[in-house]
């Protein structure tokens, strides 16, 4: 089982270059089933995600290949379809494989998907997806662990949202398209990667506005064509390094990114007593001695994002002081603290609060990843903290950071893939 491992304690300097977005290519991904003939993907990150995404569309008899041998690009052909079926071995992988569920029904009348199941960060649940359908005139059953999901034609509702949820947003917008009529999405999320996909489909023809307000407004059209399409810079990503500047610079710049997408981000780390710049497509980073304690809450965007709250703990956890972290949207998302402590950190947990006493130095240890963001959180930690960490369960990481050895190496890090 392949590990990683990282030699701490040295200061990294130079660029890295964002990847594209993971949560924006998946939506987008299973989005294609809305349209007719090839659409081809570029800027697609090669993450395991992406894989399993993929392997969904392949199951359906859908045709998703690389571009002339370009790992970035993916060619899609949707007329080769021939399944409506997405199997609980894929799906379990990945709950995001629930974002097929919107579009199949939008164009074919039907779709069995397996229920995703919960995983380390929460339980997951798709209420707010199948409530949305159901007002758009969809016949929802479960049967066996599986969402048998049915309609003549959908039709244009007025849909509010008990939460702002991101998947939930995307899969009402993929089933409104093709809708007969008018749909509203009132407290919509607002997040990014919703207007990449709202403006992939509007190339393909749909009608979409508002994307990335908390209204959007769909009117259904007949039908919708293959497009190119360029998937947005990854803002998590991004985010991940320009915490990797404020723990280890030097000075780090982070290209091909849209700092637009990391306010609270940046005002946080300066905030922290880091050197932040930005231009239009970069940021640039140079840590601090010491970081300064700063309190967070995570939020649905604009606010603090929750992908990036464990990897802001590892920053927190080398501070002169206490801040406080809130996880206010997944229940269950602190699965990197038992990991912290091992190498040394000082955090108190209580509910969804944790208070992180920082110390001068981490202690390398071996540690073992949870889910992508945690896994995240101990490479950073690791590559600050004295001696070596050996990362295990690193399959987590290979499903959201593309290329991560190399990345790092690129600044400078002593890090390598171990196997045992
Ligand atoms: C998306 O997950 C992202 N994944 C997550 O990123 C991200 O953490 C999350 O949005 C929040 O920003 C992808 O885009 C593939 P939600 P999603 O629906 O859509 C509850 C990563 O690390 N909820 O906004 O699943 C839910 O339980 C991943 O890249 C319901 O109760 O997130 C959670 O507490 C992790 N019922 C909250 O809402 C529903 O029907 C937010 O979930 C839907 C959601």
């Amino acid at each position: 089982m392949e590990k990683l491992k990282i030699t701490g304690s040295r200061v990294l300097s130079g660029s890295v270059i964002t990847s594209g977005a993971k949560n924006a290519a998946l939506p987008i991904l299973a989005a294609t089933i809305l349209t007719e003939g090839r659409t081809r993907l570029f800027n697609v990150p090669g993450v395991v995600d992406m894989i399993t995404m993929r392997k969904i569309l392949q199951n359906l008899g859908v045709e998703a290949k690389e571009v002339e041998g370009r790992r970035d690009a993916v060619e899609i052909n949707i007329d080769s379809l021939t399944s409506l079926e997405a199997p609980y071995d894929l799906v379990r992988k990945m709950r995001a494989s629930v974002s097929v569920l919107g579009p199949m029904l939008a164009k074919y009348g039907r779709a069995r998907v397996s229920m995703p199941g919960g995983c380390a960060i929460g339980e997951r649940p798709i209420d707010m997806h199948l409530a949305a359908f159901s007002k758009m005139g969809a016949k929802i059953e479960m049967n066996h662990g599986y969402v048998e999901a049915s309609a003549k034609r959908l039709r244009g509702a007025e849909v509010c949202l008990d939460y702002p949820t991101v998947g939930g947003t995307e899969n009402t917008i993929c089933a409104a398209v093709l809708a007969d009529g008018v749909t509203v999405i009132d407290n919509a999320a607002r997040e990014p990667e919703i207007a990449d996909l709202a403006a992939f489909l509007n190339k393909a023809g749909a009608k979409i506005e508002g994307a990335g307000t908390s209204r959007i407004e769909i009117e259904g059209v007949a039908s919708l064509s293959g497009v190119d399409y360029t998937i947005m810079p990854d803002r998590i990503e991004a985010g991940t390094y320009a915490i990797v500047g404020a723990l280890c610079g030097g000075e780090v710049v982070v290209q091909n990114c849209n700092p637009g997408h990391l306010t609270v981000l940046l005002e946080k780390l300066a905030e922290a007593g880091c050197y932040v710049s930005a231009t239009d497509n970069s940021i640039t980073v140079r840590g601090c001695k010491r970081p300064r304690p700063v309190n967070i809450a995570t939020h649905p965007y604009p606010g603090f994002p929750t992908d990036l709250q464990a990897q802001w703990m590892a920053l927190m956890a080398f501070t002169e002081g206490t801040s406080i972290v809130r996880e206010a949207v997944f229940e269950r998302r602190f699965m990197h603290v038992p990991e912290l402590r091992r190498m040394g950190a000082e955090i108190r947990v209580d509910g969804d609060t944790a208070a992180v006493t920082g110390v001068e130095r981490l202690v390398g240890a071996p540690v073992m990843a949870t889910d992508i963001r945690a896994s995240a959180s101990l490479f950073l930690a690791g590559l600050a903290a004295k001696n070596t960490t050996i990362i295990s369960r690193i399959y987590h990481l290979r499903r959201g950071y593309e290329r991560i050895e190399e990345k790092l190496k690129g600044l400078g890090a002593a890090v390598e893939t171990v196997d045992d």
